[in-house]
């Protein structure tokens, strides 16, 4: 049997390549930094969580492991809930498929709605949390003459959330987004044989440009938690 055919057997049944590549805590700070947020997201047994672009679903994983809630993963990327869902605790998580800007959930669903991502809707996250709810975020955030972090929070203001928490993790973001970017190119030919050209190699280009806006001081990253009532 030549090496190839065990391979692609592998690239067909190994649907969560993407965890080798990227990471299961998809985001500056990682797996610390969901623990952060956690501690901070007034969650409590029971309640119903929200976790938007989750990716593998690790912090609706975490949540629902550490505090008995409903957590609910949403991503555009079915292939990466149906991974989400194969790990440990994916059997206590609702995977749907679904975009971040048009949630398929009622108002005032869920007692804290997350995303760990810079594509964010303040719009449709505001709408489906619950009246007393909290929002956690870890994202890019200006640093610079757009008005710098007081437009962000402005902007969740409008829909009636004030900051309960925040940690600036510039530098870190620096260092970490770099770390992952040389991993990646250092790999990228690795994977690329294994599993074939897949478009979240483009996650790299994306990458590159993180960095240069870091080393220009014009975003920051943060992790913030906002609440309301
Ligand atoms: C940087 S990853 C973050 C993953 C996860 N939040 C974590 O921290 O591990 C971004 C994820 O958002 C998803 N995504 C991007 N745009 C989206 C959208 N409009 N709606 C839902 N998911 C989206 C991507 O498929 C990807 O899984």
């Amino acid at each position: 049997m030549t090496l190839a055919a065990p391979l692609s057997a592998l690239a067909d049944e190994y649907a969560s390549w993407w965890i080798d590549f990227l990471g299961e805590h998809n985001h500056v700070g990682g797996e610390e930094a969901t623990r952060w947020l956690l501690d901070r997201s007034r969650l409590a047994a029971g309640d119903r969580m929200l976790d938007c672009g989750a990716f593998v679903g690790a912090s609706a994983r975490m949540a629902a492991r550490r505090l008995d809630v409903h957590a609910v993963a949403i991503d555009v990327e079915p292939d990466f809930l149906e991974a989400g869902r194969q790990l440990a605790g994916g059997e206590q998580v609702a995977w749907v498929a679904a975009n971040t800007q048009r949630l398929p959930f009622v108002d005032g669903t869920f007692q804290s709605v997350w995303s760990l991502d810079s594509y964010i809707s303040v719009r449709e996250m505001s709408r489906v949390a619950a009246a007393t709810a909290t929002v956690c975020l870890c994202c890019e955030t200006p640093d610079d003459s757009r008005g710098g972090l007081d437009s962000f929070f402005d902007e969740w203001r409008e829909f009636g959330w004030e900051m309960a928490a925040h940690k600036s993790v510039t530098m870190d973001a620096l260092q970490t987004w770099r770390h992952a970017e040389a991993e990646l190119v250092a790999r990228r030919s690795r994977y690329e044989a294994r599993y074939g050209y897949r478009p979240y190699l483009g996650q790299l280009d994306l990458m590159s440009h993180l960095v240069a806006a870091y080393e220009r001081g014009g975003m920051g990253h943060s992790l913030l938690v906002f609440a309301r009532g």
